[in-house]
């Protein structure tokens, strides 16, 4: 990624933790986030929490999955695959296994840091 992006991705962050930090606890639509379909029961702070940690354990940054300088843009293919594996995920973790288990479904369990899953050799 270059400097410039990454001062970018910077800024971004720095300024949605100021949005966040103004309102904590209120939800994230009436926050002027504008397509929240699945992290619905998440503040802002968590979701920007959220989209860190899925650059890390998809090893991408945030416009592989968003147009930048419009991050409610849902033009992005990969956006819409995000939100299927979030729906995947939660059925994961209300299911027998991790309902009953401390460890819970994450991305991380299955892209261990890339977006590519490895298929059996
Ligand atoms: C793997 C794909 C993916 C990555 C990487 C990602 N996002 Fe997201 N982002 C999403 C999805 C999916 C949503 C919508 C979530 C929902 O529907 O509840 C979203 C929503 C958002 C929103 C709310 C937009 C709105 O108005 O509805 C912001 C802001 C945002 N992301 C910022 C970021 C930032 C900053 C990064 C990098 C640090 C990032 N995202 C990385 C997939 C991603
Ligand atoms: C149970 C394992 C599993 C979990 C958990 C999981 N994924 Fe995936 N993910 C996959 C598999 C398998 C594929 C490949 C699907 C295919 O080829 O159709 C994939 C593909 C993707 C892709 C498309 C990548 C590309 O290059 O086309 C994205 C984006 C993605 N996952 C995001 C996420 C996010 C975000 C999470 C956490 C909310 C997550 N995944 C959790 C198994 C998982």
């Amino acid at each position: 990624m270059s400097r410039r992006t990454w001062w970018f991705v910077l800024f971004s962050v720095a300024g949605l933790s100021a949005l966040a930090g103004v309102a904590y606890g209120v939800q994230p639509q009436a926050q002027g986030f504008k397509n929240i379909q699945v992290l619905q029961d998440m503040t802002p702070a968590q979701i920007q929490m959220q989209m860190a940690a899925w650059n890390v354990a998809l090893g991408v940054t945030c416009f592989e999955c968003h147009v930048q300088g419009d991050f409610a843009d849902e033009t992005r293919p990969l956006k819409a695959v995000a939100r299927n594996m979030v729906r995947m995920e939660n059925a994961l973790n209300a299911g027998p296994y991790f309902s009953n288990s401390n460890r819970k479904a994450d991305c991380y369990m299955c892209h261990q840091g890339t977006r590519k899953i490895s298929t059996a050799p």
